[in-house]
């Protein structure tokens, strides 16, 4: 694993209207078992001894630029890395490499007084109001403790402005001695954004902050959200799992998936014109309201695969109904198809080596493959038949799925955008030339 290389410029010459630049962040965590990474530490006169280190990798390699007084809406699937991105941009979680600049600044190069001081610039609200709220608290003495840890204001300075906050976000200020357990969830929420505003932050990550709500009270909590950024010039990094959510808060969206960005574009862009598969999947699995149409268009093949190991090229290549074929076999549609398929219940073991001659006609039945191709999954239907599963695995993927440019290449591509003229980036091979 590489360290932060350090930095030779403390400022960088800001672009006017970006706050805050991500750039190559990544955030490994060590997991304790596996064998993906090898060690070996030889100590002095003794045996050689390794140990094994899997590596995490929640973030890997995300750039991203959030200009001033925009909402950046992140989505993705749960566990795709968008908390472990927040808390490594607000510096919560140190990062394993990359930078993030914030106003020009390079927080990794703050310390002491001036890390302090930007800290007050920079806020967060979570998803769970309950468990950030400190129960023992009233309400008064949760919105003041940032000013206070800041050395903002006096005693009396601080309560005229708890209670303006209050009433700024929708609270009634004479409750300013109530504890949490008083007021409902969507209450409790208000009472977290009054806080992180109390510093007077430019910027403030959002990581979930209405999921744990009703729908009904969603809408109040994001509409308060939306006037406080236009009220107070605010700049928000938004997470949500909910396309709905991200649809309406969001000026422009970077969907997440396995740790990196795999789409970026204007709100209207990603919405009406999603270039990356997985973007087009999780659009169409959002639910169908017409009772006549069957409720979900098509839902996402296969699980998530782990971010200790991976996929080689596109992480999404596991899941992707629109994989692309190896040059080099001239498969159709119809071939390609077939072989995914084929592979792909080779590697659930899904059906029993008595049904073969079955499964060769109902994956290729019909189908007539060149000589090379129908070699080897003659060569596969011989391991299975041996009850060799793992080689049959093994051939079909080595000689087929990943010789696909989808395997071999990380994608990266600038799109032509449909809805305005901002940056539609897509990471898919299909929008090479
Ligand atoms: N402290 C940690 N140690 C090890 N793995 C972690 C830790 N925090 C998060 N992860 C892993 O990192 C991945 C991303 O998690 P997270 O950022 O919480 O995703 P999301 O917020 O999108 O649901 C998950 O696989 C999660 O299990
Ligand atoms: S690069 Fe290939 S696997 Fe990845 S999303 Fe595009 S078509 Fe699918
Ligand atoms: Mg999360």
């Amino acid at each position: 694993m590489t360290t932060r290389e350090p930095q030779t410029e403390m400022k960088r010459v800001p672009d006017e209207d970006v706050l805050v630049e991500i750039e190559n962040l990544k955030k490994y965590f060590v997991s304790e078992s596996g064998y993906i990474d090898r060690f070996k530490f030889e100590l002095d006169g003794g045996l050689p001894i390794e140990y094994d280190i899997n590596y995490v990798k929640a973030v890997d390699d995300v750039s991203l630029k959030i200009k001033k007084g925009e909402t950046l809406g992140l989505v993705g699937e749960s566990g795709c890395g968008k908390s472990t991105l927040a808390r490594t941009v607000l510096r919560l979680l140190e990062p394993t490499e990359g930078s993030v600049y914030f106003d020009g600044e390079d927080l990794a190069d703050l310390s002491g007084e001036n890390l302090r001081r930007r800290r007050k610039d920079i806020q967060m609200i979570f998803q769970d109001p309950q468990s950030s709220l400190d129960p023992r608290w009233k309400v008064g003495k949760i919105v003041e403790e940032p000013m206070e840890a800041h050395g903002m204001l006096d005693d009396e300075g601080r309560e005229r402005r708890a209670k303006e906050l209050l009433d700024q976000v929708g609270l009634d200020p004479q409750h300013y001695n109530r504890y949490p357990h008083e007021f409902s969830g969507g209450q409790r929420q208000r009472i977290n954004i009054a806080r992180a505003l109390s510093t007077n932050p430019d910027f403030i990550v959002c990581d979930e902050p209405v999921s744990a709500l009703d729908v009904s009270i969603q809408a109040q909590v994001l509409n308060t959200l939306k006037e406080l950024q236009e009220e107070l010039d605010l700049t928000f990094l938004f997470i949500a799992h909910d396309l709905s959510v991200i649809r309406y808060i969001s000026d422009r969206i970077a969907v997440m998936y396995l740790g990196e960005i795999v789409e970026f574009g204007d709100e209207k862009e990603i919405f009406n014109n999603p270039q990356h598969p997985y973007t087009q999947s999780l659009l169409d699995s959002v639910p169908v309201p017409d009772p006549d149409q069957e409720g979900r268009k098509k839902i996402l093949e296969g699980d998530v695969p782990s971010p200790i190991n991976p996929p080689s090229g596109c992480r999404f290549r596991t899941r992707c109904p629109d994989v692309i074929p190896p040059e080099e076999f001239a498969f159709d549609d119809e071939e390609w198809a077939a072989i995914r398929r084929f592979t792909r219940a080779v590697t659930r073991r899904e059906f029993d080596r008595s049904e073969l001659a079955e499964m060769k006609e109902r994956y290729f039945g019909g189908l007539s493959f060149r000589g090379d191709t129908d070699d080897v999954l003659e060569e596969s239907l011989g391991y299975i038949e041996d009850e060799e599963w793992e080689q049959a695995e093994q051939l079909l993927t080595e000689t087929f799925l990943e010789k696909s440019i989808c395997a071999k290449e990380k994608p990266e591509y600038d799109v032509t955008p449909e809805f305005g003229s901002s940056r539609h980036y897509a990471a898919c091979h299909l929008h090479r030339d």
